[in-house]
């Protein structure tokens, strides 16, 4: 009797690039959705692309020129940080270049390894929380894995925040923040003269509006704590409070803390939600590496509750995030920059005024760096894999100056999710292309991720 052998179905974003550009309509259409899926396959071959004043670079030699070695020519583009300043004041993704610099320097200890390891306990409970309600959920229940990864990224970014506080903060933040995304939502309409100014204008007192309530408590608390610092409790808003320019001795005033907090609400909870959300569904389609993954867990935690110490011996839980981040990045492209003078990169002549595009989603794919680029395969960031990669071949964080402040929080917190939540259960998905992705600043998946949760125990 001959058996036939069923194909698995295959996820989606993990086709090779087409051969063909798409056409201009075909590529305007993609704009709504993940327009790196119809970037032709020269793009993931070549260094440098030059399409009219626009500048592809995806050579890790080109991308360190634009980001750290000529990084004062290349500021960030303006629209967004216009769209930045009305929701998040002048945070670091804002700030002009002499505040970001202060704000960089005053923070930097805020998110150092040492304070990290202090919230890491933080992460490791709430996770562990997270755990125990999906594992007292009936065997087959549905979940939305893309709004529970926002839920418990919010939560565990309120709480390493406010501490006791945080409860009041988590509606209030989930509310206000919900609308941003759409205000980034751009359309045609945005770019005509008079109406794209009235359209900006309209989407900024939204946003005013809607962030009024939470930016009343954020400032009642940060009055709260400055009146007794010595007795408030060791999280990053007081950290935040006592940290100190090197240089000066100056602070942040309260309401340079209120926009580094909302700055650090926006960026550090739905990036670190979408590498989650697409950790599991890759998982969900690929048995073998679910099972590596299944034994290490077993192996390190047997059954227990993962703390911030088994994160060394978590090897293969962290390398299933960072091959999730490859394959989907969070930020599929690094802020656009403006080249500010002539230069040139990779032997290509940039001129004052060139838009300078890096994308994370080409990087992580390019011929020259990965092999396989479309497979799954965690192993390839074990030590002896990474050997000798490009650092700028793999850029979930950004480089440079402007890296991600929150990499290192980001990482300890993928982790230990993971590891908290694939111990107790597994997700399945029954018809995983049918999932459709969304790149705006974050990747996404359009309508959430519906998966069907599995009890799993230890072994199993
Ligand atoms: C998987 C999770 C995350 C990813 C993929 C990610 C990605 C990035 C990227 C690519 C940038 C640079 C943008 C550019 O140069 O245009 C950035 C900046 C930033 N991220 Fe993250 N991020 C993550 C998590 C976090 C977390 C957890 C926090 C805070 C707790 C955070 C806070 C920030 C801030 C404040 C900036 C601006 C830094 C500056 O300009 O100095 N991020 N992030």
């Amino acid at each position: 009797m001959s058996t036939i052998a069923i194909e698995p179905p295959r996820l989606v974003g993990l086709a090779p690039p087409p051969e063909k550009p798409a056409s201009f309509l075909g590529q305007f259409a993609a704009s709504k959705g993940n327009v790196f899926e119809t970037l032709p396959r020269s793009i993931f071959e070549t260094p440098v692309v030059r399409r009219g004043r626009m500048l592809f670079v995806h050579d890790p030699e080109g991308v360190r020129r634009v980001l750290v070695d000529n990084v004062a020519n290349y500021p960030k583009e303006k629209l967004s940080d216009e769209f930045f300043t009305a929701m998040f004041g002048e945070g670091l993704l804002s700030a002009a270049p002499a505040k970001w610099k202060r704000h960089r320097k005053i923070m930097a200890g805020a998110f150092d390894p040492r304070s990290v390891g202090a919230y890491a306990p933080v992460m490791a409970a709430e996770a562990n929380a997270w755990a125990q309600r999906w594992a007292q959920q009936p065997d087959g229940a549905e979940v939305d894995v893309a709004e529970a990864m926002k839920a418990l990224t919010l939560r565990i970014i309120c709480h390493t925040m406010f501490s006791d506080d945080a409860e009041e903060l988590i509606g209030l933040a989930g509310t206000a923040l919900g609308f941003t995304n759409d205000a980034l939502d751009f359309s045609l309409l945005d770019i005509l003269p008079v109406i794209g100014p009235m359209r900006m204008e309209a989407k900024k007192a939204r946003i005013k509006a809607d962030f009024s309530a939470m930016d009343g408590a954020i400032y009642r608390m940060i009055e709260a704590r400055r009146a007794n610092l010595e007795a408030a409790p060791n999280d990053l808003l007081t950290r935040l409070l006592a940290a100190r320019d090197p240089d000066d001795g100056q602070g942040l005033s309260a309401q340079e803390i209120r926009d580094e907090v909302i700055t650090i609400f926006e960026a550090g909870h739905e990036t670190t939600a979408v590498a989650m959300t697409f950790a599991f569904y890759l998982l969900s389609g690929h048995p073998a590496q679910a099972a590596k993954l299944h034994a290490e867990l077993d192996a390190v935690l047997g059954g227990r509750a993962p703390t911030a110490e088994d994160l060394p011996k978590l090897v293969y839980t962290r390398q299933v995030v960072e091959e999730a981040m490859r394959l989907y990045p969070p930020a599929p492209a690094v802020t656009s920059r403006v080249a500010a003078g002539p230069d040139e990169i990779c032997g290509q002549a940039v001129k004052k005024g060139d838009h300078v595009f890096i994308s994370t989603w080409v990087m992580h794919r390019h011929r020259a760096y990965w092999d396989d680029p479309e497979t799954f395969d965690p192993d390839r960031f074990s030590a002896e894999r990474s050997e000798g990669r490009p650092r700028f071949a793999y850029m979930p964080f950004g480089g440079g100056p402007r890296i991600c402040i929150g990499a290192n929080f980001a990482m300890t917190e993928a982790t230990l999710i993971l590891a908290a939540l694939a111990q107790k259960v597994r997700l399945r998905m029954d018809r995983p292309q049918d999932v459709k992705l969304r790149a705006r600043i974050t990747l996404a998946p359009v309508g959430g991720l519906k998966m069907t949760l599995e009890h799993r125990e230890a072994g199993a």
